[in-house]
């Protein structure tokens, strides 16, 4: 079969607009297309590819697995699962780990185990959950609705309730918000989608004394931020704040579909056997490719490596702004780096993505006016190099154009 970009609008409903390009292997940080054309990848098919594509560590632990087992279910345990489990509960606050497929399962996770744990030890007036706008927590109605952009969750229907927003980075507008009949408090701890905002250290700080203060669990989203992608093995170890529970996905499987919930005991035992599962969380090769990917990723190299890329990245940003003048900001943690763009250029991220592309670069946008990238945390420095010199291209042909 001839496969083109046509086919999925035959057969695919219409909620994403892909690219005219279809990848068809990959290797590190480049690409190919069906047409053989090359392309560097900062865009890490947002933030998952941690380690690359067809990382030789994540390819062996796949086959060897593969060979071994596949799928049990729930109703079994499996050694890659509790593995991967003891080793997230050996590096992290945490005791206790759940398994799902995504981010928004994981999230959906903590949402409905905060709701329980404040239900049997408060009471049912306990149950309102405070976020924050333009957070993204991740596409079930009820994550959805918790996420802080409203055209998101609007025209579905009665939404979940007793789910309120602040703003971030503004502790007064939680203070406004917050009771002691909040269970949750759940954010990013650098808001990914919303537009690469790191938090005030007065802010991530007020959150979690506002959540002490009122018996609120503070729950990190660290889908985006998680496994490495500030150069910390998760956010919070550099923010001096640690949560009450945790979601990681995305960068996790390393590409491979895993999420995950971490909590400490106490929490946890509120989700008894028969609250909460899913088919497929744990499931063997999702676990082992995991494990895979933390044991590379959880190494000083890597890690300090992050931030070795990250000011190569914000310094070669910064010489094309000097030259071209498109952005008003270039921010970020580690290797989420975010490039706003200026009044000129306002609301045009989605064109220089599109010449980076023609330029041979894969690039990604946080919101209508930052371009975002998220490349492999081990993205070699003259790969970073050679993208930037594409995506100086794709910037004079917008600015000359
Ligand atoms: C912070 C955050 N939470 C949750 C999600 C949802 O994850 P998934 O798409 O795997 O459900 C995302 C995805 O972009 C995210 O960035």
């Amino acid at each position: 079969m001839n496969i083109t970009r046509d086919i999925f609008d035959d057969v695919m409903v219409p909620n994403y607009a892909p690219s005219a390009v279809i990848p068809v292997r990959g290797k590190g940080s480049r690409v190919w297309d069906q047409k053989d054309n090359e392309y560097i990848d900062f865009a890490g098919g947002i933030a998952v590819n941690c380690l690359g594509h067809c990382h030789p560590a994540l390819v062996e632990a796949l086959n060897e697995q593969g060979q071994k087992i596949w799928h049990l279910s729930n109703v079994m345990t499996n050694e890659p699962a509790l593995r991967l489990a003891k080793k997230l509960v050996d590096a992290t606050f945490a005791d206790k780990v759940y398994f799902a497929n995504s981010g928004a399962e994981a999230n959906e996770a903590a949402l409905k185990l905060a709701r329980r744990w404040a239900l049997e030890n408060f009471g049912e007036q306990k149950s309102q959950i405070i976020s924050f706008k333009q957070g993204f927590h991740g596409r079930t109605f009820f994550t959805v609705t918790v996420g802080g952009q409203a055209a998101y969750s609007d025209g579905f229907g009665p939404k979940p309730g007793a789910i309120e927003h602040a703003i971030y980075n503004d502790l007064a507008s939680l203070e406004a918000l917050i009771s002691d009949n909040t269970c949750a408090v759940m954010l990013e701890p650098i808001q990914g989608e919303g537009g690469i905002i790191a938090p005030t250290d007065e802010f991530i700080k007020g959150v979690r004394a506002l959540c002490d203060k009122h018996n609120a669990l503070m729950i990190f989203d660290e889908v985006q931020s998680g496994v490495g992608r500030t150069g910390h093995l998760y956010a919070y170890m550099g923010l001096g704040v640690t949560p009450d529970i945790l979601t990681t996905a995305k960068a996790l499987g390393g590409g491979f579909p895993i999420g995950a919930m971490l909590t400490t005991t106490d929490i946890a035992k509120h989700l008894k056997v028969g609250t909460h599962g899913s088919t497929y969380g744990g499931n063997p090769l999702a676990c082992a490719v995991a494990e895979a990917a933390f044991d590379t990723v959880n190494t000083p190299e890597v890690l300090s490596g992050v931030a070795q890329r990250e000011a190569l990245f914000k310094t070669k940003l910064t010489e094309i702004n000097a030259k071209h003048n498109v952005f008003s900001d270039i921010r970020g943690l580690g290797l989420l780096v975010g490039a706003e763009l200026n009044e000129t250029y306002t609301g045009r991220a989605k064109d220089f993505l599109n010449a980076s592309m023609e330029q041979g670069l894969m690039t990604l946008v946080a919101g209508a006016s930052v371009i975002r990238f998220a490349p492999s945390l081990v993205i070699p420095l003259a790969d970073i190099e050679a993208g930037l010199e594409r995506f100086e291209k794709a910037v004079a042909a917008i600015v000359n154009a």
